[in-house]
């Protein structure tokens, strides 16, 4: 019997975690965890943890360790025992890969932690996340130039509203690509030393990006 897999997509703003995350829940079965998409929902529920976690994410700041951690750990503990999942997003501090892998080890022990690292040159970021739509019923995410939905302003998928993400704006991407650098890049070590990190070039367009990882994924004989 084949172990469980969590798949962490780790890589900056932009550089397609959800998109090819998307990809792999539809072609692999893997069920999708977004750090980013758990808090928006928070957000528009009006919850105690989204208004916690508003002011950061509207900032482009990242949102405390101890609210993000327990957060996902709740959602890690729902998830059926020997379902493939993919985290994106998290973790995106040390403090917070360090604390997965003791969730991890709680969780199920025989759990295989596998990183894909999303390669981007940093001049790509901006154009892609300002140009990005959003689906406002479930995160699918579109881009007015490079993946534009069919029928303007509507989702292929559920048919719901497309939207520009309020930190989407040119200033506040800004810092949040700078706050990758200074606090998650980091990981990228962490993991290679670890061996667990498979890096891909996630500057090609879509089907490339998704091709390469999965011919990444399958000489790990998955
Ligand atoms: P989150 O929602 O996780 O945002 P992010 O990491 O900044 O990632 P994005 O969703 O912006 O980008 P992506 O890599 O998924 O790219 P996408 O596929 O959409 O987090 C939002 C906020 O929540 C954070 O700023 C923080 O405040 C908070 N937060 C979340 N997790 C946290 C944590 N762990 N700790 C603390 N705080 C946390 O693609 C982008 C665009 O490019 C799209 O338009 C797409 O169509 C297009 N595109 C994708 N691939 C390609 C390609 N190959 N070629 C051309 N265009 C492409």
């Amino acid at each position: 019997m084949s172990r469980q897999i969590c798949l962490i997509l780790l890589g900056p703003p932009g550089a397609g975690k959800g998109t090819q995350a998307e990809i792999l829940v539809e072609e692999k079965g893997f069920l999708h965890i977004s750090s980013g998409e758990l808090f928006r929902r928070n957000l528009e529920n009006e919850t105690e943890l989204g208004k916690k976690a508003g002011q950061y994410i509207d900032a482009g700041e990242l949102v405390p360790d101890e609210i993000t951690i327990s957060m996902v750990e709740n959602r890690i503990r729902e998830i059926d025992s020997g379902t493939d999942f993919i985290l994106d997003g998290f973790p995106r501090t040390l403090v917070q890969a360090k604390a997965l892998k003791e969730i991890l080890a709680d969780y199920d022990p025989d759990v295989d932690e596998v990183v894909l690292y999303l390669h981007v040159p940093y001049s790509e970021l901006i154009e892609r996340l300002t140009g990005r739509l959003t689906c406002r019923a479930h995160g699918h995410v579109f881009h007015k130039k490079y993946n534009p939905p069919q029928e303007q302003g509507v989702c292929d998928y559920d048919g719901s509203e497309l939207y520009q993400r309020e930190d989407d704006q040119l200033e506040t991407v800004k810092n949040r690509v700078d706050v990758y650098m200074e606090k998650t890049e980091p990981l990228i070590a962490y993991y290679r030393e670890r061996g667990i990190l498979l890096q891909v070039d996630a500057g090609q367009d879509v089907e490339g990006v998704a091709s390469e990882i999965e011919s990444k994924l399958e000489k790990k004989q998955w």
